[in-house]
């Protein structure tokens, strides 16, 4: 942890305080203020309660409700989880409207989360986790965390993994009610934690199985219209991907599985001499495919991509040189030590000509949660948001940076070394809205309160900072993505 001198001092003169007092309070260790970002949250969650409008004034006309997910238990008596994408995802529910906003939070109750919380221990294997050779797995649904992401489908709320199905959450009461199923032969069918949805409703996923993977085409009222499979060739590290208006692209990084026993990272080798490999396939036919060679990169998150009228694809990502958060990612956050980051991603915009190789142009913002209009996607686009800005010695992003591709420029409103920001997605203001006539709306944890907070920026002018602010009481541990469903 990268204690500053001031802090050492500090922290050195409480403890030595504190030995005059009692030793059992010495033994205790001092935290970080970040570190209530990586703490459990309490096993009840979090009853409905208002948050505090801080800053700015409520928007006339926003009203819906922000779904969060994110792992959200890391110690059982005196251990700790051994990777962050291991703990046990909660759903967090912030309803916003008649210029309120009620904060929710709850547990997704999976069998990992049972039965570690009868036995006071980590037992299960997992994405960073060994496991318990005594623990009972079946299915990858019997180590599911449901910890990523949250989507609306057909009027449900469903909480996604990577490697599992989705649970089916209820959308008020945040009370677990199943796993999803999508079709009776499909059970079990791991279901991608980032989906990607067309503007008229329907949802596209991935089912990935090392090289073969699944294609999901779900209706927007739930129901499946199709499935079908592709071949990549290789067990590649797929977290995310994206798709024009007519087709799939499947970012194939060389970061590629060469043994599938737990914990799974482990068996994930970093190649980078194989470059990056585009898989495009044809919506109406996934039998039409082919592939684009581009130079080494890593990422977990594209923002999204379109095709011009000669078929040239854009997309953009945050790509990094070479892959983080793999073995032991997020081990030391957990225990409340930072050693900073050695590996940094750049919002890249990304060209696959129809034919040649694969172009790739950086921008200097560092970061990633790439966001979009949800109404452009596929579409070509101007806006881009994204988490950026870092503060010595903590570990997330301070800042909010909205790219806009048609100028080159973006916008960045940092909100300075006493915050970690997440994810902020588009909210347009109406249906005809232009795309800049958009609020983003994400959360963040001030750190020097230890509190978590809702932030509404108005997309056109980023910079002024956010229009409203809601706080509350509490924080709730960092989380990954989310969705907004508006009223
Ligand atoms: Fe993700």
């Amino acid at each position: 942890m990268n204690l500053s001198r001031r802090m050492f001092l500090h922290t050195g003169l409480m403890t030595g305080a504190a030995l005059a007092v009692s030793p059992k309070v010495f033994a205790e260790p001092v935290l970080p203020g970040w570190h209530v970002g990586y703490a459990n949250a309490p096993a009840e969650g979090f009853a409905p309660g208002p948050m505090k409008l801080v800053r700015g004034k409520a928007p006339a006309g926003l009203t819906g409700t922000l779904y969060r997910n994110g792992p959200a238990h890391f110690k059982h008596g005196d251990s700790y989880a051994t990777h962050w994408f291991d703990g046990d995802g909660m759903v967090q529910r912030i309803a916003i409207g008649e210029g309120k906003a009620v904060h929710s939070g709850k547990f997704i109750d999976t069998q990992k989360r049972r039965l570690e919380m009868k036995a006071n221990k980590f037992l299960a294997p997992g994405f960073g986790t060994k496991g318990d050779p005594s623990y009972p797995v079946g299915s990858s649904d019997d180590v599911n965390p449901g910890n990523i992401s949250v989507m609306m489908s057909g009027g449900e709320l469903l909480a996604l993994w990577e490697a599992g199905s989705p649970y089916r959450i209820d959308p008020v009461t945040l009370e677990t009610k199943g796993l999803k199923i999508w079709r009776n032969d499909l059970k079990g069918m791991p279901f991608l934690a980032h989906p990607m949805r067309e503007p008229d409703g329907r949802v596209w996923s991935l089912a990935m199985n090392g090289s073969r993977v699944g294609i999901f085409n779900i209706n927007p009222d739930g129901s499946t219209k199709d499935f079908g499979l592709v071949d990549i060739g290789a067990a590649h590290y797929i977290h995310d991907w994206t798709m024009t208006e007519r087709k799939l692209v499947i970012l194939c990084q060389p970061w590629i599985q060469t043994k599938n026993i737990p914990p799974f990272i482990d068996g994930f080798v970093w190649k980078p001499d194989e470059g990056m490999k585009f898989l495009i396939i044809d919506k109406d036919d996934l039998k039409k495919t082919r592939w684009a060679q581009g130079p080494a990169r890593s990422f977990y998150h594209t923002g999204a991509a379109w095709e011009e009228s000669d078929g040239t694809i854009r997309l953009d990502a945050a790509f990094y040189p070479e892959p983080i958060l793999g073995t032991g990612g997020g081990a030391d956050e957990i225990r409340g030590k930072y050693a900073g980051d050695t590996v940094t991603s750049k919002l890249t915009m990304t060209v696959i000509p129809t034919s040649g190789d694969v172009k790739m142009t950086e921008t200097n913002i560092a970061g990633d949660f790439p966001q979009v209009d949800p109404r452009r996607h596929g579409l070509s686009r101007k806006l881009t948001a994204m988490v950026t800005g870092s503060v010595e010695g903590q570990p997330g992003g301070s800042a909010l940076a909205v790219q806009n591709w048609s100028s080159g420029k973006a916008q960045i409103f940092d909100f300075g070394a006493d915050y970690m920001v997440e994810e902020n997605l588009f909210v347009p203001k109406g249906s005809g809205a232009a795309e800049t006539d958009s609020w983003l709306i994400g959360t963040a944890i001030n750190t020097k309160l230890g509190r978590s907070e809702v932030h509404v920026f108005d997309a056109a002018h980023v910079t002024d900072g956010p229009v409203a602010v809601w706080q509350a009481d509490y924080a709730w541990p960092l989380g990954f993505h989310g969705t907004w469903a508006g009223a």
